[in-house]
């Protein structure tokens, strides 16, 4: 899978470009886990150095060449700033093999309908290219946002798999589940 050219794993969008991360991200990777408000509802993914970014893009990047499929960094078309992060990653959930979504932006971002149209992206990559797998997204109660994201990307409340997650009580959204 490491051989993929950009142009398999490019997702485009009317206003974005999503693109595997390089070492060129770690940067944006460091910024953005380290935004007290990134990572308000979320704070075990807050990094205090560094280093720590450094060895995260790793995973992400060994899972990409592992899956051929990862977390994209987000651009505007045309513009070197990385907006956000927006991925799918293979887990298991109460046994179950699942993809998880996940999604993180600059606040300077926030409220333009960039991450629900990167996430839309990134499912409806997942349902073409892993359709047997289900998707899901994992949400404290209180990050309104992130719901209203997991729903415009096409995922339904699954309360039946809500649990304790690694910042508490975590609400579920699916879709794809088996009958
Ligand atoms: C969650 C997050 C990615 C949303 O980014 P965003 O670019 O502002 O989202 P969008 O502009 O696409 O908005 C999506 C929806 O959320 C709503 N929304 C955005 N911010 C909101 C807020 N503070 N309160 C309530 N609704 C909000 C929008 O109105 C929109 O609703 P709609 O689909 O009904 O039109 C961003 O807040 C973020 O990065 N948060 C920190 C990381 C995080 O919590 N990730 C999720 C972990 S589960």
């Amino acid at each position: 899978m490491s051989d993929q050219s950009p142009a398999d794993i490019e997702l485009r969008t009317s206003r974005l470009s999503l693109l595997r991360p390089t070492t060129e991200d770690i940067d944006a990777i460091f910024a953005i886990h380290t935004d007290p408000e990134a990572t308000l509802h979320n704070p075990s993914d807050a990094l205090t150095n560094r280093d720590e970014a450094h060895d995260l893009y790793e995973r992400w990047n060994d899972q990409w060449q592992r899956c051929g499929y990862g977390y994209w960094v987000v651009r505007r078309h045309g513009s070197s700033r990385q907006l956000g992060f927006c991925g799918i990653k293979p887990m298991e959930l109460y046994g179950m093999k699942i993809l998880n979504l996940f999604y993180r932006f600059i606040p300077a971002a926030w409220g333009q309908g960039l991450a629900g149209e990167a996430a839309t992206a990134v499912v409806t990559w997942a349902s073409r290219k892993a359709p047997d797998l289900p998707l899901i997204a994992r949400v404290r109660p209180a990050n309104i946002a992130s719901q209203r994201v997991a729903v415009r990307a096409g995922l339904t409340r699954a309360e039946h798999l809500d649990g304790i997650g690694f910042d508490g009580f975590d609400w579920i959204f699916a879709t794809n589940l088996p009958e």
